[in-house]
């Protein structure tokens, strides 16, 4: 059955063994998508989709405040593709038609989830220690979570390929591999060789999902959107929620060729993402925007060096040095029992406490995840908060 939208190619599609039509779920094949008033027009008096001609209900003296002009009465575009143009330049993809815009990545990940898994039958893999919204969404659609542990030894964090590969080919239910490069809580990217293999593996026929929220603090040619073009079985997720320090507007972006796009583009809510957001998106992914961008993503990256060092001094009160790449706008730190050299989760977790509650420094206690014993999960702060957690820190663990 062809997809909604999607013209009859004549190329085949690479690797041989993928075919989107059988990976697809048939009642979103079979899907007319709904046709909403701005897919027609977009000017004119538009007396087409029961807006409020009179306009938004905010005093105009606190809109004159935003100094914007947002039509708010009004439906916002449903395709966005001045948006999509400038992210597909921006990761050097052909056109608009290989990116998809969702309320963040995580309405991505749900949408991806749902159209391609059929609940209490199909399975998606992942690799813990990873983004816990993976198994939420797996819970939330009924759909069974593959657990293939990355190895995590010495703190390496890799995919364990065999593991995988051996699970793929046993398991023909298993529709989509999650992978997160760089991984949250590990910090670590997953090389661009690795991901080849599952892609070109013949025996799994699903799609395979890089999830790089973290991608702009790993350094340049780190992105799996280089191999978007090649392999009709990928898709990578990206956000405006990290490097561009933009989470509150919620954008989240697909990367595929358009035939998947375009499945996500079918099923989508007709108005996903409101215009003031993609009023910000728009001007987020100016050039002058993306040099600043690049900018701070370079700022945090200097601090996280500097973190790195500074943490090092905290050894004798218990914390080893950080685990994982550290190739995100995080660190991963190991809290050990004072002497022994051996991870210490409680600890951990009375230090995460004490910190939050007495300290007001908030990190992220991960002592319960695979592989992350004892661990805390610390964002890059500004200059001044690396300062006062190194501070508070020292201070915590020599009470603790
Ligand atoms: C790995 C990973 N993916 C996705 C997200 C969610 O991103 P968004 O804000 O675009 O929904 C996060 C947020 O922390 C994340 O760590």
């Amino acid at each position: 059955m062809p997809i909604h939208g999607v013209a009859p190619s004549a190329k085949p599609s690479h690797p041989p063994h993928f075919d989107l039509e059988s990976v697809i779920r048939p009642n979103i094949l079979a899907l007319h998508p709904y046709r909403c008033a701005r897919d027609d027009y977009q000017s004119g008096i538009l007396l087409d989709a029961n807006e409020n001609a009179l306009g938004p209900a905010i005093p105009q003296a606190a809109l004159d405040r935003e100094d914007i002009e947002l039509d708010l009465h009004r439906y916002p575009d449903p395709a966005q593709i001045d948006i999509k143009s400038r992210i597909a330049k921006l990761r050097n993809l052909p056109g608009w038609e290989y990116v998809f815009l969702g309320v963040g990545s995580d309405e991505v990940l749900d949408l991806l989830m749902r159209v391609c898994c059929t609940p209490a039958k199909d399975k998606v893999l992942t690799t813990p220690p990873t983004y816990g919204m993976y198994a939420v969404c797996g819970q939330v659609n009924d759909v069974a979570l593959v657990k293939v542990p990355l190895v995590v030894e010495g703190g390496a964090f890799q995919l364990d390929l065999p593991k995988m590969k051996t699970a793929l080919e046993s398991d023909p239910s298993i529709k989509m591999v999650f992978l997160c490069s760089p991984g949250n809580p590990t910090g670590t990217l997953i090389p661009l060789p690795d991901i080849r293999d599952i892609l070109e593996l013949p025996a799994f026929h699903g799609i395979v999902v890089v999830d790089e929220a973290y991608i702009d603090f790993a350094g340049e040619d780190a992105s799996a959107s280089s191999l978007v073009e090649k392999y009709a079985n990928l898709c990578v997720m990206q956000t405006l929620s990290k490097s561009f320090g933009l989470a509150a507007i919620r954008l989240g972006i697909a990367l595929a060729q358009p035939p998947l796009i375009q499945v996500l583009s079918n099923t989508k809510a007709p108005y996903n993402i409101g215009t003031p957001s993609a009023h910000l998106a728009l001007s987020a992914l100016s050039d002058e925007a993306l040099d600043l961008m690049r900018q701070k993503v370079a700022t945090l990256v200097a601090s996280r060096t500097q973190l790195l060092e500074e943490l090092k001094e905290l050894a004798p009160l218990g914390l080893a040095p950080a685990i994982g790449g550290n190739h995100a706008n995080f660190l991963l730190v190991r809290v050990l029992t004072r002497g022994t050299g051996k991870p210490d989760s409680p600890r951990a977790q009375k230090i995460y406490t004490h910190m939050a509650e007495k300290e007001g420094v908030v990190v992220r206690y991960r002592g319960n995840e695979f592989g992350c014993e004892g661990c805390l999960r610390i964002t890059i702060g500004s200059e001044g908060e690396n300062k006062s957690l190194v501070q508070r820190l020292r201070q915590t663990m020599a009470e603790i």
